[in-house]
């Protein structure tokens, strides 16, 4: 059997890692400015995190959801602490995804309502539900392409507000940052907006933080900025650094009811520690506030540069624009220069390294790049 081939690949294959950097099979060394698609949060084999995972693999690995599992009540309980909503409730999975099908699933178990609101150029996964909201039709099935699903531009009160007031929406759901679109932001006006048109609505304001979550953006939710609370948070990638895992975070406005969401993985024993070693590293070492101050530095640094058409981003998501000339300069980053970034459209080197990154690895990454725009 060969692999089905739906992955356009780097001829390049990771071998072994550490912290921010990685090596392949012929031994060249990288520096990842990438995180593994923003997933690597606490850095490559994080020896926190190596031995905490060992450690409960002796133990157990796995048992199913029809037994207590004390790691998911310590895992909600630390998650709940550090991210400032510990009055919610924790449900979970095992990919963003996911997250985001349970997330309208609840919603519109809670409104009795079928449609979700969704922005413009939005990523939400490319599940069945999570795909059409998605706003891009070239990855969307003739199965996919659904009626109960509506977009509007970001940033546009007036258009949410009419559409909210149609009381037809069971959810809006908002990236914290516009990943995969490039990385584009809500405005904090368009936040508070939303937030009141969800609540003179009764619409669920589900804020997908899939991306832009922990510590990423210099807040534990980039939406955090913004002074509103969100009713679902949807979190995936950073949560287990590697380790694949979901979740939602719920407010206590939606009642429970035995069944109504479940699955056989999610919070597995493995999971949940895996959680908890992130949780652990990012508290001990003080990544959201080092994710802030190295992002800052590293936004200060590339302002000015004659590549860059447009710079735009929060923390450690940062989204640089090139102009036309300058195209292919992920590509020469990568295979002259030997460091991993992210892409977005045509022309929009993301950058999502991993949270712990200090000053000498901006300024490789700094040096290199102007290097190549000279
Ligand atoms: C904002 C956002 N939502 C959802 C997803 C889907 O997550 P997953 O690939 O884990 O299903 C992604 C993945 O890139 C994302 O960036």
């Amino acid at each position: 059997m060969e692999l089905f081939k739906t992955y356009k690949l780097w001829p390049i294959e990771p071998v072994k890692a550490n912290g921010c950097y990685v090596w392949d099979s012929e031994g060249q060394k990288y520096l990842d400015f990438y995180g593994g698609h923003a997933v690597i949060s606490i850095g490559h084999c994080h020896p926190t995190y190596v031995s905490m995972l060992e450690n409960q693999l002796k133990k157990i690995g796995f048992y199913s959801n029809a037994v207590e599992n004390s790691l998911q009540k310590q895992l909600a309980k630390e998650l709940g602490d550090q991210c400032g909503y510990n009055d919610y409730y924790l449900f979970l999975c095992n990919s963003g995804a996911e997250a985001n099908e349970n997330a309208f699933k609840l919603a519109s178990f809670h409104t009795g309502r079928k449609k979700i609101l969704a922005l413009g150029r939005a990523f939400h996964g490319r599940t069945s539900g999570a795909v059409a909201a998605t706003d891009n039709p070239a990855i969307q099935s003739e199965f996919n392409k659904t009626n109960n699903v509506e977009f509007t531009p970001l940033n546009d009160i007036d258009s949410v507000q009419s559409k909210l007031d149609t009381k037809e929406f069971a959810a809006v759901i908002i990236e914290g940052i516009q990943g995969v679109a490039g990385i584009f932001e809500a405005s904090s006006e368009f936040w508070q907006a939303t937030r009141k048109a969800c609540d003179e609505s009764g619409t669920v304001l589900i804020a997908d933080e899939i991306q832009s979550g922990y510590g990423r953006s210099g807040k534990f939710f980039a939406h955090q900025f913004f002074g509103i609370k969100a009713d679902i948070i949807s979190v995936a990638k950073g949560i287990g650094n590697g380790f694949p895992m979901g979740a939602i975070l719920i407010s206590d406005i939606f009642k429970a009811r035995y069944g109504m969401l479940g699955t056989t993985f999610g919070g597995s024993h493995m999971a949940c520690t895996a959680a908890l070693a992130v949780l652990k590293v990012i508290k001990d070492e003080k990544l959201i506030e080092n994710a802030a101050e190295i992002g800052a530095y590293l936004m200060e640094n590339l302002k000015g540069n004659p590549a860059i058409k447009d710079l735009r981003g929060k923390g450690l998501m940062i989204g640089i624009e090139l102009k036309d000339e300058y195209i292919d300069l992920r590509d020469k980053l990568l295979f002259e220069k030997h460091i991993f970034t992210g892409g977005a459209a045509k022309n929009v080197i993301r950058l999502l390294p991993p949270l712990m990154i200090k000053k000498a690895e901006a300024d490789i990454f700094l040096n290199a790049f102007n290097s190549l725009t000279k």
